[in-house]
């Protein structure tokens, strides 16, 4: 039988420690149940004691299902860590209490403060304390790639003595690199007497962009778990991306000789999600869901491809379920070759969303020709990507052009009561269309952000491509990212802006 990599998604916790990228609850519910779908095997929801909202968030999350997969949170080494997780993951049937104490040299001196003994002493006393809720319990020794490698056996020992089922061995600055870290993982394997009683699990950041090489080195040396994120979201640049392990682990198992249980063909609807959600674009060239991953512009491989695909591709586009440009539908296409397409492209809607799916297709079949797959998708994520959003765009104008002050006026709905929502209007002034409708919507809110980053970019191809505009805001010192598709640069503009605008507003206690 082969060997099985479990993979232990981390978006809703260290993915969501991305600056810009945090989440609403029922955000993340609806990318715990892509998760699901998607087959993670342990999709670690968060950090109880962080904020109520992060304790929240963690038991919605078990409570819906945790009787599925294993939802797992995340605790230092404290007594109230622990309960507080217990506490969230209270009642289900596959919980998990991951455990971390930082061991190496700098975090002992400069950050904890705690000589060699105590570390172990506080490993083995928390874990324990873990393992008295619950019988599956991970141990982290944060930042293990700096950790002296005799040190790191001694206190992996001891985890696994005092309970742990599974040791993960994270490279949390990123600095490991894949010699290393399979020496590492190779270390442990022969050193620590009793690490045949716990998984080996990887834990890699991509500050060096070595994420993925450092996680696939250390399966190559025996670990059989991989924490990974959806596009490889996380703090600074990033952790190991879920969709490159996965498909790295599946088209190259004459060398790996091992599996996941990842559904693959959900990978590029998983990263849309993700990237809808959080607003994080996905690089055009990125691996596996990228829009080029599967472009070929080179003649001579143009060439090779019709004579025999596998001349310049290693995998299948569908293995992944990626969206190309196929030019599918138009204005009179029926309803039933629309819920055709949306079958195809691997979505269930029920009756009602799908008729909002379909009024929507045909107001853009009206507005541009040729309706692409890549459209129909961002139709679909508009319609199911659930966003508790305060404030609503309802209408607006502008006034641009060569020898003129651009100016807008916008209407925008506070919804802050869904029973009686109310509607406010205002005018401003920009250094083009764009920025003139967003000051518009500031001054209705009453606040002021300062834009960081600003994308346009066609969804499909064509002249008449809708435009996916992702911006990112800085706000009473955090960041914000909203992303948004419109036939209209303008509209899709507006409406990213106050994406972001509505999550900063929603984290911002009022004066
Ligand atoms: O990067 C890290 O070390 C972590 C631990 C909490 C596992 O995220
Ligand atoms: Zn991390």
């Amino acid at each position: 039988m082969t060997d099985t990599v479990t993979i232990f998604d981390t978006t809703l916790r260290d993915g969501e420690q991305s600056p810009g990228c945090s989440m609403t609850m029922p955000e993340k519910l609806k990318i715990a149940e892509a998760l699901v779908e998607l087959g993670v095997d342990v999709i670690e929801a968060g950090f109880p004691i962080a904020s109520p909202g992060d304790f929240e968030a963690v038991r919605a999350v078990a409570q819906k299902f945790g009787d599925r997969t294993t939802i797992c949170g995340l605790a230092r080494c404290r007594r109230e860590d622990i309960e507080r997780v217990a506490e969230a993951l209270r009642g289900i049937s596959k919980p998990r209490i991951h455990v971390f104490l930082a061991t190496s040299p700098i975090h002992r001196e400069f950050k904890l403060k705690m000589a060699e003994a105590e570390i172990v002493k506080s490993t083995v006393e928390h874990v324990q304390l873990a393992r008295s809720f619950c019988d599956n319990v991970e141990f982290s020794p944060e930042d293990a790639a700096r950790t002296e490698l005799d040190f790191l056996c001694e206190v992996v020992e001891k985890a696994i003595s005092a309970g742990a089922t599974t040791v993960n061995i994270p490279d949390t600055v990123g600095y490991a690199t894949p010699n290393h870290y399979f020496k590492v993982i190779s270390y442990l394997k022969q050193q620590v007497s009793n690490i045949g009683q716990a998984v080996i699990s990887t834990h890699c950041h991509n500050d060096l962009g070595l994420a993925v090489a450092n996680s696939l080195a250390a399966v190559e040396a025996g670990a059989r778990q991989v924490e990974c994120t959806i596009n490889g979201l996380g703090e600074r640049a990033g952790n190991a991306a879920l969709e490159e392990i996965v498909m790295a682990i599946k088209t190259r198992k004459d060398f790996y000789g091992v599996e996941t249980h990842i559904n693959t063909p959900r990978l590029c609807g998983t990263s849309r999600l993700v990237s809808s959600i959080t607003g994080m674009l996905v690089q055009r060239n990125k691996a596996i869901v990228g829009q080029n991953a599967f472009a070929h512009e080179a003649g001579i491989h143009q060439h090779g491809m019709l004579q025999n695909r596998s001349t310049y591709e290693i995998m299948r586009s569908e293995d992944v379920g990626f969206v190309g440009e196929n030019m599918v539908l138009g204005k009179h296409s029926g309803r039933h070759a629309f819920r055709a397409r949306v079958t195809e492209l691997g979505y269930t809607l029920d009756d009602a969303k799908l008729q909002k799916v379909f009024d929507d297709f045909i107001a853009l079949a009206d507005k541009k020709k040729n309706v692409y797959d890549a459209d129909i998708v961002a139709l679909i994520d508009k319609q199911t990507i659930v966003s508790v959003e305060r404030w609503k765009l309802v209408q607006f104008h502008i006034g641009a052009g060569t020898g003129t002050i651009p100016t807008a006026t916008v209407e925008l709905r506070d919804d802050a009561n869904p029973e009686a929502p109310v509607s406010f209007r205002d005018a401003a002034i920009g250094d083009g269309p764009v920025d003139a409708v967003c000051k518009a919507m500031e001054r209705i809110i009453g606040v002021t952000a300062e834009l960081k980053d600003y994308q346009v970019r066609a969804v499909s191809g064509g002249e008449d491509a809708q435009g996916e505009a992702s911006v990112e805001i800085a706000f009473a010192g955090r960041r914000y990212h909203g992303k948004a598709v419109s036939t209209d640069i303008i509209e899709a503009s507006a409406l990213a802006y106050l994406k972001a605008l509505n999550k900063a507003v929603s984290e911002t206690p009022k004066a």
